[in-house]
């Protein structure tokens, strides 16, 4: 009997809510004693050597794809990737293709394990040109257990968030600051965006892949994927904040913020709620909170966005 309510309590919204805010409590607790290690930023954890590699390959393709970069603009750049996670493939992928500097920054400390991680740049390494291989070996050194990292290339920052904007400015300034599937777990979104602009150089760009999505926060229990939407702000940052739920910020957001800092930028939506959009969005809009109901049918329609934005050259 007990088993039962247990089980009914974890699919019902206010159950799973209930239970979002001790698991969010928890985290709060672990971050605040120093304890910054995380499973959230684990992507290649869950995955084989050669689906890691597979990953890597296409999020540095989509950067280039969506910014309209070509490897020649890569030459002696600075890039700055935010929330790199539990690998630092993609920023070798930059380096290999002729960039100068990279520096890569996580709020925590992604579980690691070095042997994989080192198996798979091994396996990075044998797909590049000779050129880029001669690049990749100045910036990494590959041993037999693990690997070492060159931080005149490339510096990892752990434990330091984009928002930290005083202690940011100590890493110089850069030609592209790009992200994937961070910008929507950062809470104080003002002030990162603050932060990026103080250290984009003019005329640089912002490349950011963003998801809108509930991150199976109810969806993962079979609930409409707008249940998220429809607790108060309070509530719901009690249920999430320091657990890496979503912070609902959608596509106008990002357009007036983007207007505000006067950069020229490009929006392109990657994915969307698709055919049964209308009749989802038809059942549950009386029940959104009153901030998601000022928003359009089209715009809570859209899952994910790439983000692309110019800072001005003056
Ligand atoms: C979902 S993971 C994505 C990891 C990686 N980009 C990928 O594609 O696999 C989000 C990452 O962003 C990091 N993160 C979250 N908030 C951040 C912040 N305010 N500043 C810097 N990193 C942050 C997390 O620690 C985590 O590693």
């Amino acid at each position: 009997m007990i088993e039962f309510f247990k089980k009914k309590m974890k699919r019902s919204k206010w159950g799973i809510a209930a239970y979002l805010v001790a698991r969010n409590l928890k985290n709060r607790l672990k971050y605040t004693s120093g304890n910054l290690e995380d499973e959230y930023g684990a992507t290649h954890q869950k995955l084989t050597n050669e689906e890691s590699v597979h990953y890597i390959e296409e999020v540095f393709k989509d950067y280039l794809q969506y910014a309209k970069l070509n490897p020649p603009d890569l030459i002696d750049k600075e890039v700055l990737e935010i929330g790199y996670g539990d690998n630092l493939g993609v920023a070798l992928k930059f380096l290999a293709s002729g960039v100068k500097r990279m520096v890569c920054l996580d709020k925590y400390h992604s579980v690691r394990d070095s042997f994989k991680e080192k198996n798979i740049y091994q396996i990075l390494r044998e797909s590049l040109s000779e050129d880029e291989t001669n690049r990749f070996d100045k910036v990494l050194r590959l041993k037999v257990e693990s690997f070492e990292l060159d931080p005149h290339f490339l510096k990892v920052e752990h434990g330091l968030s984009i928002e930290n904007r005083k202690e940011l400015k100590a890493l110089g300034r850069f030609d592209f600051i790009l992200s994937r599937a961070v910008l929507e777990h950062i809470f104080d979104l003002d002030l990162a965006f603050d932060s990026m602009n103080d250290l984009l150089k003019a005329g640089g760009l912002l490349i950011h892949k963003i998801d809108f999505r509930d991150h199976g926060l109810f969806t993962g229990c079979g609930h409409h994927p707008l249940t998220f939407l429809t607790f108060p702000e309070v509530i719901y940052r009690l249920m999430t904040k320091h657990s890496g739920g979503p912070n609902r910020k959608f596509l106008s957001y990002y357009r007036k913020k983007m207007e505000r800092l006067g950069y020229h930028c490009e929006i392109v939506v990657t994915q969307t709620l698709g055919e049964s959009a209308k009749s989802l969005l038809n059942e549950i809009r009386r029940r959104l909170c009153t901030q998601f109901q000022e928003l359009s049918d089209d715009e809570l329609s859209i899952n994910g966005i790439f983000l692309i934005a110019r800072k001005s050259n003056a």
